[in-house]
């Protein structure tokens, strides 16, 4: 059951988010305004195939986004997954806006997009800081985006696409400065490919977005740890080899993202690297579920996994694709981890803290939810008769919801608060 809908965001932010408009304009005149019935058909079909690549498609065929090479693939994405993912790089990024002071005063930021793609991550961000600074009155904005691939094509996409969204975006915003460098590198190789200039802690983000899913355990840059009698998995090996990344690149007061599809393999992948990070004391959690150093979904049953789903108002364009495909993006559904480096772990082990991961449910004088916590998943009841001011906030959790809580007793699998409970929401 864990399986099923474990959402790890609160949909604190919009809770429809919506595209700016001028990001089907871009798309528009990039594809030269050909947005006629034959171009959407062909496209559909494009996407229908990548689709299936993507959900069911053997790992080879993904590997090293050999894909990209194909110029109807790359049309494809740009039409269809690129918008879907631009919001989600948005989203996490209004959510580490409220985790971080110091990114508020910041009037350059630099970041690495790697496994860029047609340079999602890097727009993402763009789109991000143009409604900063418009929002916080700045006069000028500098954004330096590396943007590194193993596709030579796509990066050549990728330029052609940024600058056409920077423009955009400078019209309302004159003081954006986008400054792009492109890296032909394959992630492969771990830290080494990162450009020598980009090894000197030097980023104020990173990007891994939908790139792991294209890279097998054994793929992923391997760390050796020397002599170990009991020698590190495949998949920790290349977990602390991307850690090791991370800890290369990041300034002090960075922050490292990474999306991954909404898929069980993917999310298990992203919850086990999740663990690495809790794990080395140079790195803290911010989400999901920062207080916790096990993911409780690793250990219970391969079956478990945990992913996000927000709300967003699905464009007419991506709705016919949907409709031509017969496939849909209704909702958009994705993992996500979130790190920072140099600030120090808290709340570790508390056995007080959990995130809501269901809905809310009524019984019969009583109202239900499942939380998670240090000690794993369990289902937490509160009967109307023990309602009090002190928990009375129980009624009102959602999905998502990061929450302290004391004062339950243990009843047949089943955790129980009382009249002295008391429910806080957390930011
Ligand atoms: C699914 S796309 C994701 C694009 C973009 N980051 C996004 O989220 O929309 C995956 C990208 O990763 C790139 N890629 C796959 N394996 C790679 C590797 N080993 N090194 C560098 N890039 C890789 C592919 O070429 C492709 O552009």
């Amino acid at each position: 059951m864990f399986s099923v809908r474990c959402s790890m965001l609160k949909a604190a932010l919009p809770i429809n988010l919506a595209l700016p408009p001028f990001v089907e304009a871009v798309l528009g005149s990039y594809f030269d305004g050909k947005w006629d019935k034959s171009f959407q058909n062909r496209i559909a079909r494009d996407v229908a195939e990548l689709s299936f690549l993507f959900t069911r498609g053997k790992l080879e065929s993904l590997r090293g986004g050999h894909y990209m090479a194909r110029k109807r693939f790359r049309d494809a994405y740009i039409c269809y997954y690129l918008p879907a993912n631009l919001l989600k790089t948005v989203f996490l990024l209004e959510k580490a806006w409220d985790s971080t002071n110091s990114w508020h005063e910041k009037k350059e930021f630099s970041i690495l997009d790697a496994g860029c793609g047609p340079g999602t991550a890097g727009i993402g961000t763009a789109i991000f800081f143009q409604s900063k600074a418009l929002e916080q009155g700045w006069k000028q904005f500098k954004l330096r985006i590396h943007s590194l691939d193993s596709s030579p094509e796509i990066l050549k996409e990728n330029f052609q696409l940024t600058r056409n969204f920077s423009h955009a975006l400078q019209k309302g915003f004159p003081g954006l400065v986008v400054d792009q460098h492109l890296h032909h590198a394959n992630l492969s190789e771990g830290w080494k490919a990162l450009p020598p200039a980009l090894r000197q802690n030097s980023l104020d983000a990173l990007f891994f977005s939908n790139v792991l899913a294209e890279m097998g355990a054994e793929e992923l840059p391997l760390r050796k740890t020397g002599e170990n009698k009991n020698p590190a998995s495949h998949e920790e090996q290349g977990n602390r080899g991307l850690v090791h990344f991370v800890h290369k690149a990041l300034l002090p007061t960075g922050l490292a993202f990474f999306l991954e599809p909404a898929q069980r393999t993917y999310a298990r992948r992203l919850l086990s690297l999740r663990d690495t990070f809790a794990e080395d004391s140079n790195f803290q959690i911010l989400s999901p579920c920062p207080n916790i150093l096990k993911c409780p979904a690793l250990n219970l049953s391969e079956k478990d996994w945990c992913h996000d789903r927000i709300q967003w108002e699905r464009p007419g364009f991506i709705a016919s694709i949907d409709r031509l495909a017969g496939i849909s993006k209704e909702s958009l559904k994705f993992t996500h981890l979130m790190v920072s480096l140099g600030t120090p772990k808290e709340n570790h082990g508390d056995l007080h803290r959990f995130v809501v991961v269901s809905e809310p449910m009524k019984g019969k004088g009583k109202f239900m939810i499942f939380l998670c916590g240090v000690e794993g998943r369990f289902r937490f009841e509160l009967l109307k008769r023990d309602l009090s001011e002190s928990n009375r906030g129980f009624c009102r959790l959602r999905r998502g919801d990061k929450i302290f809580l004391s004062g339950f007793t243990l009843k047949n699998e089943i955790k129980r608060l009382d009249q002295d409970s008391v429910v806080r929401l957390e930011l």
